[in-house]
């Protein structure tokens, strides 16, 4: 076995799933996460398969794996605050711990009713941020639950919605731009206060009379190398990540061109003295954007 699991039981049931269907070994809110911040904010029901994170005027809330990852697919399907959420930031995301961490994120900046949520992504590497990109939903992202997923190998990155690829971070290691791939990462899901300056670009504050403010978290699945001694998580490739076909490519491009709101591939004012080294034509490959 290149990967260890959890415990004999989540092996037994990946086995007993192997059997039905490819689909990866289940999650549990209850066995794998510890919570970190906010105590009962942070509400875990339905023995463990579903859970609700609060945030009030005291603390938002927060849990994160007991396990460290190196390479894997996480699928966490998020039904977000409704209503006027303006302020409130909901995210998904993989970190490892250190100075010069890595960092794969999904946030959800709030809005005030009726406007529209951002889909904010980004990639920390050996400590270096700055790689965002944003997008709007083609659906209300508070009306149901929908899946989230960051699929995480050596070569690349790709994040998903409703198992449709937004964003591709390829490895470009070889044109020497850092990408994670030394350092475990655990993954962690909170509910915090952002709005110094998550809605638009923090103009619009917390409306704490609409306080608490909760979203829905359920079926947590990873399908993901757990570090360990005898864990060789190097060739792990837990979501089949085998780059995309055409027609994702063309998915892709589709989704860039109509809901990307931003790319700091294309922000010629805040790298005025030149784009980073990945985002030049040169080096941009073909499913890059
Ligand atoms: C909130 O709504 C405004 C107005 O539609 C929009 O400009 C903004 O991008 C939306 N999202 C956030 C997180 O600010």
């Amino acid at each position: 076995m290149a990967s260890s699991y959890a415990n004999n039981s989540i092996f037994l049931l990946l086995c007993l799933c192997l059997t039905f269907s490819t689909s990866a070994y289940g999650g549990n809110f209850n066995t794998d996460f510890n919570i970190l911040f906010g105590d009962k904010r942070a509400n875990i029901q339905d023995g463990g398969n579903s859970m609700t994170l609060t945030m009030d005027e005291y603390s938002g809330s927060g849990i994160g794996t007991k396990n460290e990852y190196l390479f894997g697919k996480f699928d966490m399907q998020i039904k977000l605050v409704p209503g006027n959420s303006a302020g409130t930031v909901t995210t998904i995301y993989l970190s490892s711990q250190g100075p010069h961490h890595d960092e794969i994120d999904i946030e959800f900046l709030g809005n005030l009713s009726g406007d529209p949520y951002i889909l904010s992504t980004n990639l920390y590497a050996n400590g270096i941020g700055g790689h965002e990109v944003q997008f709007y939903l083609w659906f209300d992202p508070t009306q149901d639950f929908h899946t989230y997923s960051i699929d995480w190998n050596p070569q690349r990155i790709i994040i998903l919605v409703d198992n449709i690829p937004i964003r591709v971070i390829h490895n470009r290691q070889d044109i020497g731009v850092a990408f994670p791939i030394m350092q475990a990462m655990k993954l962690y899901t909170t509910l915090w206060n952002g709005d110094t300056w998550a809605t638009r670009g923090g103009k619009v504050k917390i409306d704490w009379s609409k306080a608490p403010f909760t979203a829905g978290f359920r079926n947590f699945n990873a399908n993901a190398c757990i570090t360990g001694p005898s864990s060789k998580c190097l060739s792990f490739n837990g979501g089949k990540n085998k780059g995309l076909s055409s027609k994702i490519r063309k998915q892709l491009k589709v989704i860039h061109s109509k809901w990307v709101v931003y790319d700091y591939c294309r922000d010629f004012t805040r790298y005025a003295r030149g784009l980073p080294h990945e985002c030049r034509k040169t080096n941009n490959l073909v499913a890059d954007f």
